[in-house]
């Protein structure tokens, strides 16, 4: 497709407006449906064409992306929306949804809607990546039908990673998630280490930075820690659901520490931390 194609945004929390924002910036046709409408309407000056169900938002557009927050929201919107989708369209599932609703999505979508190709598009980056059209997508599915799904990849992101048949990203994305919760929770328990001792988050960044333990994510989320504003890049309580996809498609692998984690972190959410950015298990081991 040498055009641009027409883009439906189904979802429009942090990350899903932040793909319809840099799509809408690229000049792109962008139609958007969020079951609270009003977290779409501050893009309505910039273009978006607002929908009030996604079967609306679906008509016409070349490439669909559900943005949602987890597997059986995401099956049943594009239940309600795969009658309304264009001939032949591609349907791009991009949030955090793990293995068996991928795996379920992909059946449901075969059975419904032949036509229409499936990319599994998890994504790699929250939301002030996605906001600067810096995130890594991890894109599985038939790339050699995929051009116009490529076309949107480029504008919402810094680069594509294929990775075989729909369904291999689902499970990297868990892959990689994985080890983001045990960083960070680690992280977390490092620097109440660091304070018991007597050292502040600078010197224990001043130890690391220039090392190979010096990762920007840590450096970030020590940045946090040290200011105290947990304003959410990515919801503990959606890190704590994407823990448990993990360990629900663990299959025989051992993840203890993992395993560990999730019962931390549901205290912590269950303590009323959930809505906050995962750094804020600092606050909640701090207690
Ligand atoms: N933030 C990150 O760092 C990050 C990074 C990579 C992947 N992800 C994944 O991407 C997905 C979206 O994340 P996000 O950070 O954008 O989350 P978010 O800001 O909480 O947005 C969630 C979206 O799902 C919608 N939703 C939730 N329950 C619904 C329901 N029952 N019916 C219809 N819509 C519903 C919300 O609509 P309302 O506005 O009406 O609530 C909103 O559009 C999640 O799977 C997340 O794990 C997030």
């Amino acid at each position: 497709m040498s055009q641009q194609p027409i883009v439906a945004v189904l979802g429009l929390g942090a990350m899903g407006h932040a793909f319809a924002a840099n799509l809408l910036k690229k000049d792109f046709v962008v139609r958007g449906w969020n079951r609270t409408r009003a977290k779409g309407e501050d893009l309505l000056g910039a273009g978006l064409q607002l929908s009030d169900s996604a079967a609306q938002a679906v008509e016409g557009a070349d490439v669909v992306i559900a943005m949602l927050s987890d597997g059986d929201t995401t099956r049943q919107t594009l239940a309600e929306a795969s009658i309304a989708l264009k001939q032949g369209a591609t349907v791009c599932q991009m949030g955090t949804i793990g293995v068996e609703a991928t795996d379920a999505l992909i059946a449901d979508l075969k059975k419904a809607r032949p036509d229409v190709l499936f990319i599994d598009a998890p994504v790699s980056g929250t939301k002030a990546p996605a906001e600067n059209a810096q995130i890594l997508v991890m894109a599985s599915g038939d790339q050699t039908r995929a051009q116009a799904a490529e076309q949107v990849f480029a504008a919402i992101g810094k680069g594509t990673q294929w990775l075989g048949e729909a369904g291999a990203s689902s499970r990297m994305k868990l892959v990689v998630n994985s080890w983001l919760i045990g960083l960070m929770q680690s992280l977390a328990e490092s620097t109440r280490l660091a304070e018991q001792f007597g050292f502040s988050t600078e010197d224990l960044w001043k130890v690391l930075d220039g090392g190979p333990l010096a990762a920007p994510y840590a450096k970030m989320k020590l940045g946090m820690i040290a200011s105290g504003d947990f304003t959410p890049q990515m919801h503990l309580v959606w890190a704590l659901k994407d823990a448990k996809l993990a360990l629900d498609a663990a299959g025989g692998s051992k993840l203890p520490a993992l395993e560990n984690i999730v019962d931390v972190w549901q205290q912590a959410v269950d303590a009323g931390y959930g809505e906050q950015d995962l750094a804020a298990v600092y606050q909640y081991l701090k207690r």
